[in-house]
């Protein structure tokens, strides 16, 4: 049965003041995840939406701009002109230069006189961690921080635990730890809050959720792209600072964590604190890295960076002793799927074997799939007979539940939720100081060691290189297109 998303609940008016508000992520994200808010009704016409840009453009050739990567929600409603004109009155473009600090007092004339409200203000630094320090100094020179100021910031948090620790003291410095929003987009995917309510509202799962259930965990995220024109910044980071240490973790988290008690922001980040803190240690066999072949070309340089990673990794816990998280990331690989995979242990005892009648497909261990992208889902693979006469005879088959199919309105991108939750004041999405602190306490000895290693050459449309922890990939890796549907 078909069913629609219930009524979105609107927030409260605030203002979105956008840091680097002309730049890609503005453009490619913030803007359209606003509009599409706008557009269905979330956002009124009481929010004010600054984009601040070190150079000042005309708002015309702003939205000029903008337009395109709001094409899909312009297609979307019948009154998407309306509705687009009315979201331009909204806007306003200032010219603030974050190290001098010139342009900071109209910014502050402009939106302090919401001061003394109960309206938020948020400030997203979208520009480059370098500016953060800068920034938060100029917001307190200015006045502009306040009980109901909020920030946002986005990776990279840091290039290691002592620059991440660094970023950490120059947020802390100005605001509260309650006023700091972290984003990492995953945590906004629909399917990975998905997951919170698969393992939290549901009985079924969790007597299984353990090692004496579970064989191993398979986390993938396949891109099909390359680092394009990011080559510059891809080249400091690599797969492992890019992907693992804040996306991948964050999953592993999710999957691992222990029920918290609430469904509160601190308690699920205590709970996944945890499980960061559990990680055991990795060591030079629990590493595979890759590069694609057109790397280096596309760099126009030589690199020894990992487009592709994967770690066998362990969690030190009850649990999840003996369990292993295996997880990989690549560029230019042949699919673009995302996935969790749990396979569960194999049946104690077969009493199906001696009847000869069990194929080789129906001795498939039970497994369960969440597909965080694309074709959004979950999947339960069981054994069952197959219809008919003739004995017997076992095969795979499968529980689908497709979210598109199963809710008509579409799947909201991670941005806009992630933006209301800053005007409602809701950090559960987003990661505390600690959590990013421990991702980097566990991800920096890999990267260590893993910068020790040659990346093996992999070609472009492929899985990644073939060998993993001493095995070829078929014996680990289930093949993600098998249910991507591409
Ligand atoms: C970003 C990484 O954080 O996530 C990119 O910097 C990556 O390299 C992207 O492509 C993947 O996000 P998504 O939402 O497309 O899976």
């Amino acid at each position: 049965m078909e069913k629609s998303i219930p009524q979105t609940a609107l927030v409260p008016d605030s203002d979105y003041v956008i840091f680097g508000g002309t730049g890609d992520l503005a453009l490619r994200k913030i803007f359209p995840a606003l509009f599409w808010r706008f557009c269905d009704g979330q956002l009124t016409s009481k929010v004010r939406l600054i984009a601040v840009a070190r150079n000042s453009i005309p708002l015309d050739v702003f939205l000029e701009r903008l337009r395109p990567f709001c094409e899909e929600a312009l297609n979307s409603y019948e009154n998407a002109e309306t509705y687009w004109a009315r979201f331009a009155e909204l806007l306003t473009i200032m010219p603030i230069d974050i190290a001098t600090g010139e342009g900071g007092a109209e910014l502050a004339q402009h939106i302090g006189d919401k001061k003394d409200d109960a309206r938020p203000t948020i400030f997203y630094l979208a520009v480059a961690p370098a500016l953060f320090g800068s920034a938060c100094k100029l917001l307190s020179e200015l006045d502009l921080v306040w009980p109901q100021s909020r920030l946002v910031v986005e990776k990279p948090l840091g290039h290691d635990y002592e620059t991440a620790q660094q970023i950490n003291s120059q947020l802390k410095a100005v605001f509260a730890e309650e006023q700091i929003y972290r984003i990492d987009h995953y945590l906004g995917k629909e399917t990975v809050q998905n997951l919170m309510a698969l393992r939290f509202a549901n009985v079924i799962f969790e007597s299984q959720w353990n090692n004496k259930s579970i064989d191993h965990v398979q986390i993938t995220v396949a891109e099909t792209v390359g680092v394009g024109e990011r080559a510059a910044y891809y080249d400091q980071a690599g797969a492992l600072r890019d992907m693992v240490q804040n996306h991948i973790l964050q999953l592993v988290c999710l999957v691992a964590m222990e029920p918290p008690s609430h469904f509160t922001a601190d308690q699920v980040r205590d709970e996944k604190l945890r499980v960061l803190q559990a990680l055991r240690p990795l060591t030079k066999q629990d590493i595979v890295t890759g590069q694609y072949q057109d790397y280096e070309r596309e760099l126009d340089g030589v690199s020894n960076t990992e487009t592709y990673v994967a770690l066998r990794m362990g969690i030190e816990n009850w649990r999840w002793a003996g369990v292993p998280f295996y997880i990989r990331t690549g560029k230019k690989l042949s699919v673009r799927a995302s996935e969790i995979v749990i396979t569960f242990k194999p049946k104690p005892h077969d009493i199906f074997k001696k009847s000869g009648d069990i194929s080789a497909e129906g001795d498939l261990p039970n497994r369960l799939i969440i597909r965080l992208q694309p074709q959004e889902g979950l999947k339960l693979q069981l054994i069952s007979k197959a219809p008919g006469p003739g004995g017997m005879r076992l095969f795979p088959s499968e529980l689908n539940l497709s979210f598109n199919d199963t809710f008509s309105a579409r799947l909201p991108d991670a941005y806009e939720r992630l933006l209301m939750d800053t005007a409602r004041g809701n950090q559960t999405l987003f990661m505390r100081h600690d959590e990013v602190l421990a991702a980097w306490s566990f991800i920096d000895p890999v990267i260590k060691i893993a910068s020790q290693m040659a990346p093996t050459l992999y070609r472009q449309g492929t899985l990644g290189p073939n060998d993993h922890f001493g095995s070829d990939s078929d014996s680990i890796w289930i093949d993600p297109s098998e249910n991507s549907g591409q």
